[in-house]
């Protein structure tokens, strides 16, 4: 019976997993100090998920990388080991954050990543470029709008759990594992007055995380844009001009409701 529910829902087997260990961990962890009961118990995520998430997360020693729920310290570690990551990992269990310490010591890589007691959602995690996870569907959820807060391009890395109606940029699959990516993308939604050369017109975007939509009103018409595309703070579209001719714009959102690329500019009105 378990391997048939293992081959026709292993999600289900992955959150059953997490809430039978929540059960059975809870008391043992209480004596060991954790300020509160955890909101995720400890279950380790498999080497070679580890290696997925680095590697789906395009991570390198470019990166600042910030463990959420951090348990022996793997992902940081790994990532510092291979790739000389710089980072740090969070726990609420104080236990898990001496054992990162000293796989950390371990791997001599105490000089890239630390790793300290307390509660993710009262970390501050914005000197992060990449954030991995390995939380359970509601508190991804929870977790959701701080994330969406986060600098334009920040990437985001979550083993099994997804984030609701906020579709992965990438899904990797493994077995009975799942790898999901996120880029954090700029807030554009809007309406812009445009220009691009000769032309001046007002363009409305809507935005569902990072896909985008909108209308130009240009030559007296309203015009859709089409393919619509915002990686972090990089967006482009199409635009039909009153020639027919379709007209590309590429170019990055801007703090104070600025985007613009080489031949046009738009800003917030
Ligand atoms: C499923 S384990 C993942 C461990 C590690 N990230 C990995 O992938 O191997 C979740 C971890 O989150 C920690 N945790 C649970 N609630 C937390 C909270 N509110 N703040 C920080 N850590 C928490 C647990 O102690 C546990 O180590």
């Amino acid at each position: 019976m378990i391997s048939l529910v293992l081959r026709g829902a292993p999600l289900r087997v992955c959150v059953g997993a997490l809430a039978v260990s929540a059960l059975t961990f809870g008391a043992a962890l209480a004596q060991n100090g954790p300020p509160r009961p955890l909101d995720v118990p400890y279950v380790p995520t498999p080497q070679n998920v580890v290696d997925t998430m680095l590697k789906v997360a395009g991570v390198s020693r470019r990166d600042f990388l910030i463990d959420l729920g951090c348990g022996d310290g793997r992902i940081p570690v790994t990532a510092a080991t291979r790739f000389g990551t710089r980072g740090f990992g969070v726990d609420l269990n104080p236990v898990r954050v001496k054992e990162a310490k000293e796989n950390a010591a371990k791997n001599k890589v105490q000089r890239l990543v630390d790793f300290v007691q307390g509660d993710l959602f009262e970390t501050d995690i914005s000197k992060a470029t990449v954030i991995s996870m390995y939380l359970l569907p509601s508190v991804n959820m929870k977790l959701r709008p701080f994330v969406l807060s986060l600098k334009p391009g920040t990437r985001i890395v979550s083993h099994d759990f997804d984030m609701g109606d906020w579709k992965a940029d990438k899904v990797e699959k493994l077995d009975y594992k799942t790898v999901y990516f996120w880029i954090v993308p700029a807030k554009v939604a809007g309406t812009y007055a445009v220009k691009a050369g000769k032309q001046s017109f007002d363009l409305k975007l809507e935005q569902k995380f990072q896909e985008v939509t909108g209308t130009a009103r240009i030559g007296g018409k309203d015009v859709a844009i089409a393919n619509g595309k915002l990686v972090g703070a990089d967006l482009s579209f199409d635009l039909t001009m009153p020639d027919g001719k379709v007209r590309k714009f590429e170019g990055n959102a801007w703090d104070l409701g600025k985007i613009g690329g080489k031949g046009w500019a738009a800003r917030r009105i």
